[in-house]
């Protein structure tokens, strides 16, 4: 049951102020589509905070959980056994009520009456555009982790859960080329990855597709099934085409559906959804949140709120909040080639 934490003041005493750091308890919450390694960044934070001798409070469901007050203390053994879960034991949510400056209001009213003077935010670029403003209009010290299986976060090379996503999304394309492969036929494998082509472009290498749809390349259905064409005619008896669901899932049905009444093509076509959302995380999303948690709250201490934590070249950097959503993160144009080279 969620609690109303304030109330309880006097059973979580305030540790006294550490002379020079101002920091003493800090929040932490998950917020939009959760992402394999969440928990791996939620066990980091608590442990390495509490080892630093700050409280930390866990915020339940986002921003949304955050302006109703669900919190509570949270300890070491708080986030045992979690790391190998997908998920996110905070639970989390979309909060349209946090679009606004009204709920954003309660949301700081509440961190004032926990007395929180840290948070930070694990999710993804929408996340971030609401932590930027929480920040603005409260002052309060905020730090974000990347976390998305979308990958679609500037700031970072990877963000946490899409190593996940993408291994996911592999083995249903090996295991739909199998039967592919059986039939000689045509299918259309949609993935996930919001408004961006990262799945797609990475599955679809790792998983030797003929065709890729992302929106990142402008979609041209007369020049794909000229493709598709002149592979059949080589030889080829069955392809698979990955397609980026691109904000609504079914965009492959519309393309399969333009494909057969271009080229006459019959085709079948699979809808991956939110089976990319869910699972263990691989070890590279564990290793990475474990990171990336440990450096927020080290962040946190060294007074860099107002940054997200992600990996560069194998580094940690620090991206101001504004930056990860204001300005676009661009799919690798080196792989993009690559899948020219190697569809056969
Ligand atoms: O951002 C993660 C993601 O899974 C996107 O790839 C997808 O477009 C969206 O979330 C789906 O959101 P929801 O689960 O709210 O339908």
């Amino acid at each position: 049951m969620p609690r109303q934490i304030w109330e309880k003041k006097e059973v979580y005493p305030f540790r006294a102020l550490r002379e020079g750091v101002g920091m003493n308890r800090i929040g932490i919450l998950t917020s939009g589509g959760d992402a394999p390694g969440m928990n791996a960044c939620i066990r980091a934070v608590v442990r390495v905070a509490l080892s630093q001798g700050l409280e930390v409070w866990g915020i339940r469901h986002g921003y949304a959980g955050l302006i109703r007050g669900e919190m509570g203390p949270m300890d070491r053994g708080s986030v045992a056994n979690i790391i190998h879960q997908g998920g996110t034991i905070l639970g989390t949510a979309r909060s349209p009520e946090f679009t606004t400056r009204e709920g954003r209001a309660l949301a700081i009213q509440i961190i004032h009456k926990a007395g929180i003077d840290g948070l930070v935010l694990i999710g993804g670029d929408g996340t971030f555009r609401g932590g930027t403003l929480l920040k603005e209009e409260s002052g309060v010290d905020i730090v974000g982790v990347p976390g998305t299986i979308d990958n679609d976060v500037y700031g970072t090379d990877y963000s946490i859960g899409f190593d996940t996503a993408i291994n996911t999304a592999l083995e249903a394309i090996d295991r739909i080329r199998d039967t592919a492969l059986s039939h000689d036929r045509l299918f259309f494998v949609e993935v996930m990855g919001h408004h961006t082509g990262f799945i797609a472009l990475e599955s679809g290498i790792a998983g030797g597709a003929e065709e890729l749809i992302i929106p990142e390349v402008p979609e041209n259905i007369d020049k794909l099934c000229r493709q598709l064409d002149a592979s059949f005619r080589r030889g080829k008896r069955s392809a698979i085409v990955v397609v980026a669901e691109v904000e609504q899932p079914g965009n492959a049905f519309r393309i399969a559906q333009e494909v057969r009444d271009k080229a006459g093509f019959e085709s079948k076509v699979c809808i991956l959804g939110h089976i990319q959302r869910g699972g263990s995380p691989t070890a590279w999303d564990r290793i990475l949140a474990s990171k990336l948690g440990a450096a927020a709250v080290e962040a946190l201490e060294n007074g860099k709120g107002g940054h997200m934590l992600g990996e560069i070249n194998g580094k940690i950097a620090y991206t101001p909040l504004k930056d990860t959503w204001e300005k676009k993160k661009e799919l690798d144009s080196d792989l993009k080639e690559l899948v020219k080279l190697l569809s056969g």
